[in-house]
């Protein structure tokens, strides 16, 4: 069988949505024996709270704070030293990553000239991590794969292929999404986007057969925020802005970026849903919206207001229903 069923997450919203909190709470039932990174590089930053503990993963999967098989897959790129220094993180709050983690030979390599190029960029506000540049290398068919390179210190280079594919195996896999729809290099608002692909496609092309997909798990916010150069994004001298930035911690988990914040945006978000066939959605963060005195929607382009929170998560929760099995609001910062 190789594969029983992979469940996957994906980000409804311009990143930053909490996939790296549901991953956490996901792969800590044991469903699953494999987790797959499948698009993007060291640009996401997911944080979690594991044991107590504050911990940020850039490129290693979240499922290997539970133990679980993390792959890195041939969608993404890696930047090598920086994967190594976050495994040795790992290590130092006691995290066992022993024959853990795996990176498709596949998956291209994040060079030092790619970030001193990315270093550069004015124009679309990137996290400086060389993302683009790696991909553009990928694609013009002039780049260096992880498979290419000689040693490899505290992760295995293997092929994914043999992996999902041996014999008498029935891999249940949880494939984990990095960025999200408004930054999808085709669905996104382009040129603010980042180059790899961030829908439930993203995950097949890493090697999961559609036909084996299970749940597809949308993740988003009360509201919605975003980093980059987009201008026209949200007004950020809206006090009632600020104070969900401040309550909701709303700062680049990877470059400490203030992260713009605006209502969300139902015609967007059901797009997002209606692209990825999402079985499930999960909406987090309604424990900071809870505490606005003003609660916004965007519809059609224009802010509709809510006289509360939970009217708005009615109205919303009504709305949505059309395109989903299962809707959860997440009210708090370490579960669902
Ligand atoms: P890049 O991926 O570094 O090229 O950045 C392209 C755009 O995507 C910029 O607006 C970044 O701020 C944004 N971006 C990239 N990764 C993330 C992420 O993990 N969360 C939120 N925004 C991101
Ligand atoms: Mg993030």
């Amino acid at each position: 069988m190789a594969i029983a069923y992979a469940d996957v997450i994906v980000d409804l919203q311009s990143g930053d949505t909490g996939k790296g909190k549901i991953a956490h709470v996901l792969a800590a039932t044991k469903e699953y024996d494999i987790v797959l990174r499948y698009n993007g590089g060291s640009n996401a930053g997911h944080t979690v709270y594991h044991n107590g503990q504050k911990v940020v993963t850039h490129q290693v999967p979240i499922g290997v704070l539970h133990g679980i098989k993390s792959i890195i897959g041939p969608g993404c790129v890696v930047n090598v030293q920086q994967l190594n220094d976050e495994i040795i993180a790992l290590k130092k709050l006691g995290i066992n990553t022993k024959d853990l983690i795996f990176v498709d030979k596949r998956a291209h390599i994040v060079t030092g000239n790619h970030i001193t190029e990315d270093s550069a960029d004015e124009k679309i506000g990137t996290t400086k991590q060389g993302i683009g540049p790696a991909y553009r290398d990928k694609y013009a068919r002039t780049g260096r794969r992880i498979g290419d390179r000689q040693s490899h210190i505290h992760f295995e280079v293997i092929d994914i292929y043999d992996l999902l594919f041996s014999p008498n195996t029935h891999h249940t896999i949880l494939c984990e999404g990095a960025q999200g729809f408004n930054l999808d290099i085709d669905w996104g608002e382009y040129p603010y986007v980042t180059s790899s692909h961030c829908t439930v496609g993203s995950a097949c092309l890493n090697g999961i057969p559609p036909r084996k997909l299970n749940r597809i798990i949308g993740v988003m916010k009360a509201y919605e925020t975003y980093v980059g150069n987009k201008i026209h994004f949200s007004d950020k001298n809206n006090p009632i802005f600020q104070k969900i930035q401040e309550l909701g911690g709303e700062y680049g988990a990877t470059t400490g970026r203030p992260r713009m914040v605006n209502w969300m945006n139902i015609d967007t978000v059901i797009k997002a849903m209606q692209i990825n066939g999402v079985t499930d959605v999960i909406i987090n963060k309604g424990d900071i919206l809870r505490q606005m005195d003003a609660v916004g929607l965007i519809i059609n382009n224009e802010v509709q207001y809510f006289s509360d929170y939970e009217q708005f998560k009615q109205h919303v929760t009504s709305v949505l229903t059309n395109y989903t099995y299962n809707i959860i609001w997440s009210e708090t910062p370490n579960g669902i």
